[in-house]
């Protein structure tokens, strides 16, 4: 674990301005920042900075965090991570000894892995520079040393050991956990096989992780050879089934062109980039997980995937449809371009020109429609059997996405295929249609309003936030069991009186209560400080008021419960006690 005392100290030291700043530009307006979302599209700016705060929070989607939880969101770093990169940024060191010994092993590890596969990247780069058949290869399939230079292509010489010249230690475990080099199995009489490089005579190209650390590799034989692409292992570094080829590079280009092109090749990321077409980025060679599909509606909402028009394309395309099923929220869109069957990105774009491709990618099929397709291609919908083939196919797939107005859509479209109406086939599929929703264009149902009702102690909790040196003067709260702003408010003016908070942001109190059940309000007043805020000049004042206005109903509350019960039975010594103190309080406040 990482000591809250660091966390505190951490964010005191940071400016979430400056840190938001290395991502999105801000423009000042009054005293926060601002900018167009990068969680979601829009085309005014309702992303604000507030460094009073220390917290970003957006009117329009809702977004918001700490400099921490900034880095998480945008650059899909786990908590930890966000904290080493901050960190880092500081000048800090994150205290490690109050890991676990396993997971300060873990972590050193890791940074040592790290290193290694930064040598290796360096390696290759410079071995490129020195093998003329390299570079020729490159030139051949259309790329100019910028774009070899932006991706870090490299070249793995053509030789069993040629790490030697770049690692004193060849013999060295770590090597072997960052897969790349191959241990071969010992031949009789020998205690260790001979060891040799995994990557020889080829292309390659890193693999980079959201904090532009090289985690694997892929690399591509010049010419002939099987197989064509040889990817790192799965190593403590690198998980296939999470990482996304060229994100890192992409991120601008997807925020500036509103979505995101899933293609199937390293080739087609890199050729695509040298066409202008930035925002394309690769599974490596497996296919589209869930996991990747999170990642990318984090990016943006809208993803085209884009893939070879041959039939291993067309099964890509069906796996990466299941896979965002569940994550298509309303709001976001997925949507499926099939190339001409001879055609990939890469030769797509080098034959017809980054206009043509860009103008398929924006008439893309929507998921919906793709769906449909294939679900009349794969039953006859003539027969009654055909039919209720079509719906048992489709229930495993409609049931996989959230309830929404695209599902909803989803029924309505559907449902003429197999001659029912949109209920019946809800119906079906063992679903529930929201109501009035029959007609097609029916309009969608009014959002509900993203702030709650304001009570007594929301507003407490939302103008601490705003100000939280006033914690001090709250003290003791009476019969906060039933009110979960009430017990929020509490918690922050007991760590207030601890002091294990800065009091001075209030991001401070987003961080110290992170995981537990006071977070979300305090995450949801710290952001109300920011849209809505209290007049500066007024607030002690009003907050004393509304302090005073809930101690005083607190004790009638707690009088009336009082009398209440005396009237069924005489009060205890006790009871009674307490009853004079609640009447004599009552009286002063
Ligand atoms: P393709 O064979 O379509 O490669 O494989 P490509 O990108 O068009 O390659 P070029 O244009 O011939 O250079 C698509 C992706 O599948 C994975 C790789 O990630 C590749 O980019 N793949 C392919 C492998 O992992 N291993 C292979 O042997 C082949
Ligand atoms: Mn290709």
């Amino acid at each position: 674990m990482i000591p809250q005392s660091f966390i505190q100290e951490l964010l005191a030291r940071v400016d979430i301005v400056d840190v938001v700043e290395r991502y999105v530009p801000l423009k000042k307006a009054g005293a926060n920042y601002q900018a167009c979302c990068p969680f979601h599209s829009e085309k005014t700016p309702s992303f604000t900075v507030s460094p009073s705060k220390q917290f970003y929070h957006c009117f329009g989607c809702g977004a918001h965090g700490s400099a921490i939880g900034f880095l998480m969101e945008y650059s899909g770093l786990s908590y930890p991570d966000a904290i080493e990169e901050l960190a880092r940024h500081a000048g800090m060191a994150v205290p490690r000894e109050e890991f676990s010994p396993e997971m300060a092993q873990q972590r050193k590890l890791a940074a040592s892995l790290t290193e290694v596969m930064a040598r290796a990247a360096q390696f290759y780069k410079q071995s490129l520079k020195k093998t003329p058949r390299a570079i020729d290869y490159l030139k051949g399939r259309g790329l100019t040393g910028e774009i070899a230079a932006r991706f870090g292509i490299g070249y793995a010489p053509d030789d069993w050991q040629s790490l030697r010249e770049t690692f004193d230690d060849y013999e060295a475990p770590a090597l072997s956990e960052c897969g790349l080099v191959i241990d071969a199995e010992p031949s009789e009489g020998q205690q260790k096989g001979r060891r040799y490089d995994r990557f020889r005579d080829r292309i390659m190209f890193p693999i980079l992780d959201g904090r532009n650390h090289v985690i694997g590799f892929g690399g591509r034989v010049l010419d002939r050879g099987e197989p064509k692409y040889l990817n790192s292992p799965e190593t403590p570094l690198f998980s296939k089934g999470r990482e996304l080829y060229g994100l890192t590079q992409a991120r601008n280009a997807i925020r500036d062109d509103g979505f995101v092109l899933v293609v199937e090749g390293y080739m087609d990321v890199v050729a695509l980039a040298q066409f202008g077409v930035g925002n394309a980025v690769a599974t490596l060679g497996t296919a589209t997980t869930p996991e990747h599909i999170h990642k990318l509606f984090r990016q943006t909402d809208r993803i085209v995937f884009c893939f070879d028009g041959d039939r291993a394309g067309r099964k890509a395309a069906w796996r990466a449809l299941e896979s965002a099923l569940p994550e298509l929220n309303d709001g976001r869109v997925a949507s499926f371009l099939f190339l001409p069957t001879e055609h990939d990105p890469d030769s797509f774009v080098r034959e017809q020109g980054a206009d043509r491709f860009r103008q398929l990618a924006l008439s893309a099929q929507p998921l919906s429609e793709y769906l449909l397709h294939e679900l009349q291609s794969r039953c006859d919908t003539r027969s009654a059997e055909g039919r209720a083939r079509f719906v048992s196919e489709a229930r495993p797939l409609v049931t996989k996405m959230p309830a929404g107005a695209l599902r909803t859509q989803l029924m309505h479209l559907l449902a003429p295929a197999v001659g029912l109406s949109a209920q019946e086939l809800a119906e079906a599929l063992g679903l529930r249609l929201p109501r009035r929703s029959g007609r097609f264009n029916a309009p969608p149902p009014p959002a509900a309003p993203r702030v709650p009702p304001s009570t007594p102690a929301r507003k407490l909790l939302c103008m601490l936030m705003q100000r939280p040196a006033l914690g001090g003067r709250i003290g003791h709260l009476e019969n906060i069991e039933d009110d979960p702003w009430l017990q929020a408010v509490q918690a922050v003016a007991d760590s207030i009186e601890h002091g294990d908070i800065d009091t001075r942001h209030s991001a401070g109190f987003a961080e110290h209560f992170r995981d537990g059940p006071h977070g979300p309000l305090i995450d949801e007043a710290i952001a109300a400080a920011i849209e809505d805020p209290a007049d500066e000049g007024a607030l002690p004042h009003m907050f004393e008021d509304t302090l005073q206005h809930l101690r005083r109903t607190e004790i009638s509350r707690a009088i009336n419960h009082l009398t209440a019960l005396s009237r069924q039975s005489p009060l205890s010594a006790e009871q009674q006690a307490e009853l004079g103190r609640l009447l004599r309080e009552k009286a002063r406040t």
